[in-house]
């Protein structure tokens, strides 16, 4: 059976609290926009040829109890063991103070990426603290705030060094075979398409610049990728390896593990330039798969070619010290095709737990956990070694290479009985992880296994490694580290930060292109119950098998949802699912034999990651412009490129609806022109949430499209990340998904291999997308569209006297966001977006999305889960701003004005007052309830004094001193 209903009294109770508008608002609405009900506003704004007719094939909703219910019974059947199998996913004790007043505290899941600096405080402070843990640990002067995970972060650093070695263009990356098996499959996936050779070689005993390129199959190397402590957990000097890598104009980078690093000599200090990884042992359960922060640092010198977002200092009007992101023109917005890495969503609510968990040990209580861990290795291999065991006598940290020839499936089978996971390297090796949760029983139940006796007693000891695999240098000495030991400081640190911050749990975030809706809380309970948060990703299917069939029904509903035939969950965020599906569709024409189509058509609107995840396809560039006046794709001017590039032409790119939130109605002439070329449709999904239950991109005519889950279906931004990007597309461009190496059910075997470290991505928050369409049923999700684009339309209409709507489709209307035009006032007055952004804060909101997709322009996307009285809130201040501004044009000061003033913290109100506006109009102007007014922590801040003074670790604690 399916639920087909869209008849709002018949909704599922949950779609009523997860929608923000009843039924007398929605009729309210409706009036002031002109249109007689749902059906009628939808009939008029979504055109004819591409409304959806018939159902979604989904069962029916249920209630949230059923709906924890089911996810009770699907958590049941995952089995979760002692998980030994390491390969970068290690068990970890998340502290309960940060399991429940981060992972599970809307203050820190529901914010957004702190583009708007003065309202991110908080979590510009984490980050910052996140940063300098990968700094200190990794011994390299600048790390980033987050990648996706260890193996894309890799890809990154191969990226990186080809930009920063001089070597031959033909020169290649040399891979230590014993890197993590995944790791190598990504940069495999990754190096394709860009023509970068990947030579994977032995690197034992390669200590000179001959040795290397012998090692490199006679070729000049451009960069040299070590796991640090290797696959078979052999922790090795490798001083001489860099030295002869950089004589031979290569870069060298260390796949290396935090916690080791906590007792073994950091990469920078033996010559490593980059250092990668992921730092999910620090707190953050393993999820089967994630999602977790993936981290890189570089040394000094490399810091303006990171990819990804960097944290800096900088200082506000008032000279304080304030956070932002620092050197924001990498930024794929502005650089585009030329952008180096088109990581856009990454992992912030992830980095944020790993960082506390360093703040909350401190350097001492890392070492001790990390001597734990160490000392419950030796204390097992010399209990294996006693009864006759082989075990790799190398210095290591955690790992175990084992010896057993032809038994190993044996003993893995052995251990399987005694409740724990080993892995299996080959039919001769057994390889097993120690953790922070290892205790002595685990250590008892491998060596019944093994079938030798059980260890005495585990005692901590410095490891016996030679002089020049021991750290001597302090890491983690800024005092933040030592202050927040108890949970008492602990909790209260945590809500400082978190107080600093603007997030859904305080208000409407109106962000086009963002679809900031509810993430509601039902949705997130069942992400860090033990059967889903403890399953390493490479654990035997029958102990996985809950959370395979929720990836399977997932799956399934995203294809019926979507129009779609097959569906990938690996991609983990929306630019990997752009990269995924724009690999799908090289590999179609290359098995058609059309190895010339390289060209794609990307319109001029479109997000950066476009480009930038073309670039990285192989593909060539070229931009289609959109007309001056509807903003619509130039069908001309498609036609004209089109024709130019017919014989290259491999896709054209487009998002619908467009990023000017207009439901163009020349979609499907576009898809049929394009195809008529022999070339492919990729439509980006990041605006699903106008199209569920209306219409579907893979009967409209397109091939392949992205869904951004952490927009559409409910995953919080996390603050900049988690994100699951799973890419959708017809039959033909199935075979070239994305695979894995590690898990055969995870892709077709013929596809393009992995874009992600783990078969299905962030496995671990899929359940709050499962949630989501399982709560709300077919009709509720419907609905849901049909009040977001609702939603949009009422702005739009209370907002159009006081700023033009600069694009907007049949009738007047737009799709789910509208683009208020600043730009005239901005002419006339000299106030710009900044200044009503920054002011919006005064009136306790987040601002919409500035400058995107067009420079001097605000995006509003409401979402249906803000009722009238929100929106009218937000539409108040928005008037209220315009008369603000109209006051400037007519005293022509805006440099003086409580706008360019803005926003205004209660610091500023208590010292002097010279302002030619009152205190009461900057901090209380009308609207604000001062029983719920949000207090910014600092004034506006000053972007380009931090990227000239570029500081991207934690300043002293001098620096905040008056
Ligand atoms: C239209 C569009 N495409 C692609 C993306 C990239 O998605 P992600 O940030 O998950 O990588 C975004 C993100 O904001 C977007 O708005």
């Amino acid at each position: 059976m399916t639920d087909t209903m869209p008849n709002p009294t018949t909704l599922p109770a949950f779609a009523e609290r997860h929608i923000g508008p009843d039924d007398a608002q929605v009729a309210q609405m409706l009036a002031v926009i002109g249109r007689s009900s749902l059906d009628d506003l939808t009939a008029v704004a979504v055109p004819d040829a591409i409304r959806a007719t018939d159902a979604m094939g989904i069962v029916p909703a249920d209630s949230e109890s059923a709906v924890v219910e089911e996810l009770r019974g699907l958590a049941a059947r995952n089995r979760v063991l002692t998980s030994m199998i390491g390969l970068g996913y290690y068990g970890t004790l998340t502290p309960a103070v940060i399991q429940r007043n981060v992972l599970e505290n809307p203050a820190w899941y529901t914010a957004y990426t702190p583009y708007q600096p003065e309202i991110s405080q908080g979590r510009l402070e984490a980050l910052l603290n996140f940063q300098t843990v990968v700094s200190d640990l990794t011994g390299l002067s600048t790390a980033g705030a987050s990648l996706l995970d260890e193996a894309t972060a890799a890809a990154e650093a191969m990226t990186l060094m080809r930009r920063s070695s001089k070597a031959a263009k033909d020169a290649v990356l040399v891979v230590d075979e014993a890197v993590f098996p995944q790791t190598l499959a990504v940069m495999r996936t990754r190096a394709v398409p860009l023509g970068i050779e990947v030579v994977v070689a032995d690197l034992t005993g390669v200590t000179t610049g001959e040795a290397l390129t012998e090692a490199a199959g006679g070729r000049d190397v451009f960069g040299v990728l070590v796991q640090y402590p290797d696959l078979h957990g052999r922790l090795r000097d490798h001083r001489a390896l860099a030295e002869a890598a950089h004589g031979a104009g290569a870069l060298v980078t260390a796949a290396a593990d935090l916690m080791a690093l906590t007792l073994a000599t950091a990469p920078g200090e033996w010559g490593a330039d980059i250092a990668v990884g992921t730092t999910q042992r620090f707190g953050v359960p393993m999820a089967f798969g994630g999602p977790h922060a993936g981290y890189m640092s570089v040394r000094s010198g490399l810091e303006r070619t990171l990819p990804g977002r960097l944290v800096g200092v900088s200082v506000d009007v008032t000279g304080a010290p304030a956070y932002r992101l620092a050197l924001q023109t990498r930024e794929q917005h502005i650089r585009r095709e030329k952008a180096t890495s088109n990581i856009c969503t990454a992992q912030v609510l992830l980095a944020v737990m790993a960082s506390m968990y360093a703040v909350y040990h401190g350097p001492r209580g890392l070492r001790a956990i990390a001597l734990r861990i160490h000392a419950h290795a030796t204390t097992l291999a010399g209990a294996l070694r006693e009864g006759g065991v082989d075990v790799d006598s190398e210095p290591g940290f955690d790992t175990l290479s084992v010896s057993v020839p032809g038994r190993a499936d044996e003993v893995v089978a052995a251990a399987l009985a005694e409740g724990a996971n080993l892995w299996r390297h080959d039919g001769d090796t057994v390889l097993l992880s120690l953790d922070e949760t290892t205790d002595h029983d685990d250590l008892a139940k491998v060596c019944r296994a093994f079938g030798v006796s059980e260890p005495g007693r585990v005692t901590i000891e410095e490891p016996e490694w030679d002089g020049a695999l021991l750290r001597t240098s302090d890491y983690l000495t800024h005092p933040v580290f030592t202050s927040h030991h108890s949970e008492t400081a602990m909790l209260r640190y945590l809500r400082r930060l978190s107080d600093r911050d603007f997030a859904l749990d305080r208000g409407m975030i109106p962000l086009g292109s963002c679809t900031m809706k509810l993430n509601a809380t039902t949705e997130m309970l069942a992400i860090t119950w033990p059967e889903f948060a403890n399953l390493h990703p490479f654990a035997p299917l029958d102990q996985t098998e809950g959370i395979r069939h929720l990836i399977d029904e997932l799956s399934q509903w995203l294809c019926d949802i979507t129009g779609y035939d097959a569906v990938s969950l690996q991609p983990n965020a929306g630019s990997q699912g752009e990269l995924s599906g724009l690999l799908a569709i090289a590999g179609y024409h290359r098995s058609q034999g059309d190895v010339e189509r390289t060209v794609c058509l990307i319109p001029a609107s479109a997000h950066g990651t476009n480009a930038a995840s073309a670039v990285m396809a192989g593909m060539k560039v070229v931009v289609v412009k959109t007309a001056e006046i509807t903003g619509n794709v130039d069908m001309d001017d498609l036609k004209a490129k089109v024709e130019q590039h017919r014989d290259q032409l491999a896709a054209i790119m487009v998002t619908y609806p467009s990023t000017h939130g207009v439901f163009e109605d020349t979609i499907t002439d576009l898809c049929a022109m394009v195809h008529d070329a022999g070339g492919q449709v990729y439509v980006d999904g990041a605006n699903l949430n106008a199209l569920v239950g209306l219409a579907q991109p893979g009967r409209f005519g397109a091939d392949v499209s992205h869904l951004n889950l952490h927009k559409t279906f409910c995953i919080p931004h996390g603050g900049g990340g988690p994100g699951v990007g799973p890419v959708a597309c017809r039959e033909h461009l199935a075979p070239f998904l994305p695979n894995h190496p590690l898990d055969a059910e995870a892709g077709p075997q013929t596809g393009v291999g992995p874009v992600s470290a783990a078969p299905y991505g962030s496995a671990g928050i899929l359940p709050i997308s499962w949630a989501y369409v399982r709560l709300m049923g077919a009709s509720g999700l419907r609905r849901a569209t049909e009040v977001a684009v609702l939603n949009a339309n009422y702005v739009a209409t209370r907002l159009r006297d006081h700023y033009p709507v600069l694009y907007s489709g049949e009738g007047g209307l737009v799709a789910h966001e509208c683009i208020l035009d600043v730009r005239p006032l901005t002419k006339e007055t000299g106030v710009s977006v900044d200044d009503i952004a920054k002011r919006l804060v005064d009136y306790g909101f987040h601002a919409p999305t500035m400058s995107f997709p067009v420079a001097g322009t605000l995006m509003v996307e409401p979402t249906e889960s803000e009722d009238k009285v929100e929106l009218d809130r937000f539409c108040d201040a928005m008037i209220a701003i315009r008369a603000e501004i109209d006051a400037v044009g007519a005293s022509g000061n805006a440099a003086t004005s409580v706008l360019r003033g803005a926003p205004h913290t209660a610091q500023s109100l208590a010292g002097d007052w010279d302002v030619e506006y009152s205190r009461q109009d900057a901090a209380y102007p009308p609207g604000v309830d001062p029983l719920a007014k949000y207090w910014p922590p600092v004034r506006r801040i000053d972007g380009a004094y931090g990227d000239r003074h570029l500081v991207c670790s934690c300043p002293p604690p001098e620096a905040f001193e008056d």
